[in-house]
C-alpha cells in the first residue's frame, strides 16, 4: 500500500523511514515540488517517490506533516477529500518563534478536521520528536507507544494496523475532543512521553 505524505521535512522523513521498514511505499511531497526532493527520496530508498501535493493527497491514507500556518491553503487546495484517512501530525505552533495559534476552545485536530471535509481524521505522532519516531520502535523487548485519537473507529483501526506493521504499539485515546486535549501541544499531558509497551 502507498501512503501519501504532505511535507518532506523532519517529521515526514522520520515517518517515511518507519513506513518503509513496515513494508509500505510512500509518496512524499513538499512546497518546492518533486524535483527538489531527489536527494531526500534517494536517501530513503526505492520505496519512496517524490510527488506533487495533489498526487500525495490522492492516496487512501494521507499524512499531514506541514507547518500549522500552511494548513488552510494546502488542505483547502485539494478538491475532494472524500473517504480519505488523514493522519494529522501537526501542532498549532509556528517556528521560528513558536507562536501558539488561537484555537477558540477547540483541539487542534478538530480545527484540522474542518479543513478536510468528508475525510476521516486521526491525530497521531504529534507528541514525539522526529528523532524519536525515526528510531527502531522495538526497544527493550517492547514497542514504542504512539497515541492516536479520532472520531471514526474504522479509520482508527486502519491507522492502528499501519502502526503495528511498523513496529509501534498504538494506544487509542478516544475522540478528537477528549484524546486531542491529552495530545495537545502545548497544554496536553502526553507530549514528549516516550513509552515502551511490553
Ligand atoms: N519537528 C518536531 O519536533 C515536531 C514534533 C511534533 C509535530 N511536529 C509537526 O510536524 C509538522 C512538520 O514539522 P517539521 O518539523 O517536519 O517541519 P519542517 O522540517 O520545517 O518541514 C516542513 C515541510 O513542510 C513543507 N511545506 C511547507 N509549506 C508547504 C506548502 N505550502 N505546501 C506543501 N508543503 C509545504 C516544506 O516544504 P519544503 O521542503 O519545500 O520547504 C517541508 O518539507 C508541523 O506541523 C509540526 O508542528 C513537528
Amino acid at each position: 500500500m502507498t501512503i501519501g505524505i504532505l511535507g518532506a521535512g523532519a517529521m515526514a522523513r522520520a515517518l517515511a523511514k518507519r513506513l518503509v521498514a513496515g513494508g509500505f511505499t510512500v509518496a512524499m511531497s513538499n512546497r518546492r515540488g518533486p524535483t527538489s526532493l531527489t536527494d531526500v527520496v534517494t536517501a530513503l530508498g526505492p520505496a519512496v517517490r517524490a510527488a506533487t501535493v495533489e498526487q500525495a493527497a490522492a492516496h487512501p491514507i494521507v499524512i499531514v506533516a506541514i507547518p500549522w500556518s500552511q494548513l488552510p491553503s494546502v488542505l483547502g487546495g485539494i478538491r475532494d477529500w472524500h473517504d480519505r484517512i488523514v493522519i494529522d501530525t501537526t501542532n498549532p505552533i509556528e517556528p521560528p518563534h513558536f507562536t501558539v495559534a488561537d484555537l477558540e476552545g477547540r483541539t487542534s485536530s478538530e480545527v484540522v478536521s474542518g479543513l478536510v471535509p468528508a475525510a476521516r481524521l486521526v491525530k497521531a505522532f504529534n507528541t514525539l520528536t522526529p528523532s524519536v519516531i525515526a528510531r527502531d520502535p522495538r526497544e527493550g523487548g517492547g514497542h514504542r507507544v504512539i497515541f492516536y485519537c479520532g472520531n471514526d473507529n474504522e479509520a482508527k483501526a486502519d491507522v492502528d494496523a499501519v502502526l503495528t506493521a511498523c513496529g509501534f504499539a498504538g494506544v487509542d485515546l478516544g475522540d478528537l475532543a477528549a484524546g486531542g486535549r491529552l495530545m495537545q501541544f502545548p497544554g496536553g499531558s502526553l507530549p514528549a512521553l516516550n513509552l515502551i509497551k511490553l
